[in-house]
């Protein structure tokens, strides 16, 4: 039987996580835990998380991050993924299963603004990447809020603007180019680059309750796959130009002729070394429960 979040505010995001999009990323999950792995990385440098803790992972999906915090809370400490997505969720779990790690591992179908979390029970709310598809930013970290201890901290990173992000906008301007741009959404509408604008994250965070809210924004290396064909047929199927291209029916010719736009830009971060590095404009966000 399938597990159905007690209530999902982000209907719409449940939709698109639970169809095409989950099901891409779970069937690359490899290829996006290497090219997420820097942003992981400095992520959990921030977060400094200690043994014995309590973490909660907001959108965990195929749960790298999970098992990683299970690592660094030991066996005293202990993990709750949450998602909206059925396949990237099964993944993760499946993934602790065979993890050698001894953490308590939990993983729920939630939506991160709607669950009724255990109120306080958690030391850190952790997320790469995962907070930035709320339909009401405020509303949802409000509610986050009372999962956290008072005085227990948040710590997530997300993308800055489009224009510092090449992995965005390559695949992007390719699929314009052959496509016709798609109707102007809304800047701050949720998607992945809706907390591009610090002060609005700032703002979001205090409305909710947070206080001592930083964020820094750093340059981190993304790591794509190494083959330059694979990592441009794959940005045809994640992120930016996907979204457009699922508006459309392009024939095959137009789908390579957008794949062979998005190699020939990507091309210049590839030097025949084996791993490819991408620059990637991120904020890291930090804030705690009064
Ligand atoms: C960009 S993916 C990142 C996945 C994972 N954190 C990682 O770094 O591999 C965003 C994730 O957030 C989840 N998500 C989006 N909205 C959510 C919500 N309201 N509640 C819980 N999860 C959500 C999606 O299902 C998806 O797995």
């Amino acid at each position: 039987m399938t597990e159905t979040p007690k209530a999902v505010a982000n209907s719409a995001q449940s939709e698109y996580w639970n169809a095409k999009a989950g099901d891409a990323w779970t069937q690359n999950q490899a290829i996006m835990d290497h090219l997420l792995s820097g942003p992981g990385r400095r992520l959990f440098e921030h977060a400094a998380i200690k043994a014995g803790e309590r973490v909660l992972d907001i959108g965990c999906g195929t749960g790298a991050t999970v098992l990683a915090a299970a690592d660094a809370v030991g066996p005293e400490g202990g993990v709750l993924g949450i998602d909206l997505s059925h396949a990237m969720l099964d993944l993760a779990r499946s993934r602790a299963k065979q993890h050698a790690g001894t953490a308590e591992l939990m993983f729920e179908i939630a939506d991160a603004q709607s669950h009724q979390f255990a109120a306080g029970r958690h030391d850190l709310l952790l997320s790469r990447f995962g907070v930035m598809f709320f339909e009401d930013p405020t509303a949802a970290f409000a509610n986050l809020l009372t999962a956290l201890r008072p005085g227990g901290r948040l710590c997530f990173v997300c993308w800055a603007p489009m224009a510092e992000n090449p992995w965005f906008f390559i695949p992007r301007d390719a699929a314009i180019k052959f496509l016709g741009a798609p109707e102007a959404a809304p800047p701050r509408a949720p998607g992945p680059l809706a907390f591009a604008d610090t002060d609005y994250v700032t703002e979001i965070l205090t409305g909710a309750g947070f206080r001592d809210i930083s964020v820094l924004s750093e340059t981190v290396d993304l790591t794509p796959i190494s083959d330059l064909i694979e990592a441009a047929d794959y940005a045809l199927n994640i992120g930016p130009a996907s979204r457009i291209i699922a508006n459309h029916d392009p024939s095959p010719e137009t789908l390579a002729a957008i794949g062979a736009e998005i190699e020939s830009r990507l091309s210049v971060y590839y030097d025949g070394t084996d791993e490819a590095r991408v620059p990637s404009s991120l904020h890291f966000v930090q804030a705690r429960r009064p």
